[in-house]
């Protein structure tokens, strides 16, 4: 995983809870790299579980909100620090189709040796996309806390439904986003 995520989830981590915290889990979690992360550098994904689960221990918040609140916190950062990979689209599906194919193949270029999720989408009709995550990294939470994040950068009305699907040896997470004048009551 990219020095990038990990200095962006420290910062969080000292703005959130304290400094002191994030030293207390960089100490905690005995990684090899002791916290010291450049933003091209490659650290282990382990490393970002390791550091996840302190947190979780030290502010008995779970592991799944913790991610879910990071991604949603990154998407908003990437408006930022990379904001020429996001101007370009209006609209939350619009980003999305280009995803995979445009956005993380461009990030692939600028940090070689990133470990991308695959993404696949389907229109289910013009208000309603079905996105799939699948990652060996298996971060459905962060994946979810994104979308929330690119929903809310871009202020629609969007309903996210998420199922995943563990059994076999395609595990994978389906969200189901569909514009809020469409969502039917169930
Ligand atoms: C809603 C839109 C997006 C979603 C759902 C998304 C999702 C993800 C996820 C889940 C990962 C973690 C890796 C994994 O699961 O294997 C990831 C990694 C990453 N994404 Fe995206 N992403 C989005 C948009 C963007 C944008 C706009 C950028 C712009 C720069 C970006 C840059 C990156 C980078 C640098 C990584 C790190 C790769 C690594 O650590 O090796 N993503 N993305």
């Amino acid at each position: 995983m990219k020095g990038i995520i990990f200095r962006e989830f420290i910062n969080l981590v000292e703005t959130k809870f304290s400094i002191e915290t994030a030293d207390s889990i960089i100490t905690a979690s005995r990684i090899k790299s002791n916290g010291s992360y450049t933003s091209i550098g490659t650290y282990p994904t382990d490393e970002m579980v390791a550091l996840v689960n302190e947190l979780s221990n030290i502010s008995k918040v779970p592991v799944p909100a913790l991610l879910n609140t990071f991604g949603r916190h990154l998407f908003k950062r990437f408006t930022d620090i990379h904001a020429m990979y996001v101007t370009p689209y209006t609209t939350v599906f619009e980003l999305l189709r280009l995803l995979d194919n445009h956005i993380h193949v461009e990030v692939r270029k600028l940090y070689s040796d990133a470990e991308l999720p695959s993404f696949t989408h389907e229109m289910i009709n013009a208000d309603c996309m079905l996105f799939i995550y699948r990652s060996k990294n298996m971060l459905a939470d962060f994946a979810e806390g994104m979308l929330q994040g690119c929903i809310e950068h871009f202020n629609e009305a969007i309903h996210l439904e998420r199922h995943d699907v563990t059994a076999g040896n395609d595990a994978h997470t389906r969200f189901t986003m569909t514009k809020e004048a469409h969502v039917i009551a169930s």
